[in-house]
């Protein structure tokens, strides 16, 4: 047999192109590739993309001009652009960055075997057909980069929700689920494995729907694979987070005690134009119903600061919003405008560059201080902490995380990635949990 050629994969953005990844790895090395972590040696790299803001594609950009040095030492390297940015930009990309040998948008990654032996005759090669029904459902992913404990597992892709500032539903093309037997077999496989921990994927899980099975009756499947692994998932829309998925949660105790609940404004006006189909009360009522189904669950979110339009008094709703819900934990942005979406069109990008930092800096300010609190007020409790590798500070401890999703740091003593240990909570930083195990 012939020497398996070699695939570098890069990966930016949202788990979704993480899982994505590893379908494509998966692909390839079913056609005679086989994945590398060493770029210097790669006969193939792949960039898979992401377009959610202005400077996602930048850094993307910046790295392709370093790829050229790559190209020079080896001419016949070839390079793919995935994702995203494929999507989005098509033959643009193919014009305007002379390294890019193979264009392929989220849903062509079957075709790239194809669009490779194209490339091998020096022309270029492009698929960005979006479809209806992919899910990749057949393809067992080549776990890259894996600690062999936790997992993705894609349950659906697209998105329909066209929230006015968004480039995905443009991106990833029309919402659709995938088999749920598909999905239980997967996450009992890992488990025979030995993995620990699976997180289903879909940018809102809660749509989920295959026949008579919702997002509810798939997470108590997937929980019932075994009590020993956990299951997470993300991400959660406000607008569709029901009572019934809560009361599963509650039912399981290895459903992970954690939800991202992205709120992206606490205006009610800036949630109108930004076409989230929630408001103000809305969503406290979801958080209340999180408190009253799930004590002790922990809450994150996602934040965007200076939208359209956005005042000093939007802005305050926002900060007051975070208190109240006093989140455990938030990703917050700038607003980045990007095109063909509607608030492009609809919407001038006014908020001015100055003012969208101040503000942003306010809400990390305040969310630094919620984190705080929060991991103040674990210290003396007791929880039980999945192990994931060795820290990397000291090769003495072990780092895991609690149902919560918080990372917890604790002395390795006999313990090994992997296992469930009972750790007492003695100290915290805004980031970090710290302990002792306790037997
Ligand atoms: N499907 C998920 C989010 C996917 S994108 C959801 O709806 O919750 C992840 C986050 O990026 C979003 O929650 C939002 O906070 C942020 N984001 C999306 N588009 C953006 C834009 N144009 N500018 C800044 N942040 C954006
Ligand atoms: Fe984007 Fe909204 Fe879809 Fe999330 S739900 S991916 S923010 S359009
Ligand atoms: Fe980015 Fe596409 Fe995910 S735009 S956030 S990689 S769906």
């Amino acid at each position: 047999m012939e020497d398996k050629r070699k695939l570098y994969i890069e990966t930016y953005g949202c788990q979704m192109n993480f899982s994505d990844s590893q379908i494509v790895g998966s692909i390839m090395t079913d056609h005679n590739f086989e994945t590398t972590g060493n770029i210097e040696e790669a006969d193939l790299i792949f960039v898979n993309t992401c377009s959610i803001r202005d400077n996602a594609e930048k850094r993307v950009r910046a790295r392709l001009r370093e790829f050229n040095r790559y190209k020079k030492q080896k001419p016949g390297l070839i390079i793919g652009i995935l994702g995203c940015m494929a999507e989005r930009l098509r033959e643009q990309l193919i014009s305007e960055e002379k390294v890019v040998d193979v264009i392929v948008g989220p849903d062509a990654y079957r075709d790239l075997p194809r669009l490779l032996s194209i490339a091998e005759t020096g022309q270029k090669a492009i698929n960005v057909i979006l479809s209806a029904d992919e899910t990749y459902a057949d393809i067992n992913p080549v776990r890259l980069d894996s600690n062999g404990i936790s997992a993705y597992i894609s349950i659906m892709r697209g998105c329909e929700n066209f929230c006015s500032y968004c480039v995905v539903p443009y991106t990833r093309g029309k919402e659709r689920s995938r088999d749920p037997q598909t999905i239980v077999d997967e996450a009992r496989s890992l488990f025979g494995q030995g993995y620990r921990e699976v997180t289903l994927l879909g940018q809102n899980v809660n749509s989920y729907k295959w026949e008579n099975t919702g997002f509810a009756g798939l997470i108590g499947m997937v929980a019932e694979v075994n009590p020993q692994l956990r299951v997470r998932f993300a991400t959660s829309h406000p607008k569709d987070l029901s009572d019934v998925l809560l009361q599963t949660m509650a039912a399981h105790p290895n459903i992970c005690r954690s939800i991202h609940l992205p709120l992206q404004s606490g205006s009610n006006r800036i949630l109108r134009l930004m076409n989230r189909k929630y408001d103000r009360d809305w969503y406290m009522q979801r958080i209340e119903a999180i408190r009253t189904y799930l004590p002790g669950c922990a809450i994150s979110t996602d934040i965007i600061t200076g939208f359209s339009s956005e005042t000093d008094e939007d802005h305050h709703d926002t900060l007051e919003m975070m208190r109240t819900a006093a989140y455990d934990y938030a990703f917050m942005f700038k607003y980045s405008e990007r095109p063909g979406t509607l608030a492009h069109k609809k919407y001038p990008d006014d908020v001015p560059e100055e003012v969208k930092s101040s503000r942003l800096k306010e809400i990390i300010d305040l969310q630094q201080e919620l984190s705080h609190k929060s991991n103040r007020a674990d210290v003396g409790k007791t929880y039980e902490v999945l192990a994931e590798s060795t820290s990397k500070k000291s090769g003495m401890e072990l780092s895991g995380r609690n149902s919560q999703n918080k990372v917890v740091v604790f002395p390795k003593k006999n313990y090994k990635p992997g296992d469930y240990v009972k750790v007492k909570i003695n100290a915290c930083t805004t980031a970090t949990l710290k302990g002792e195990a306790i037997d």
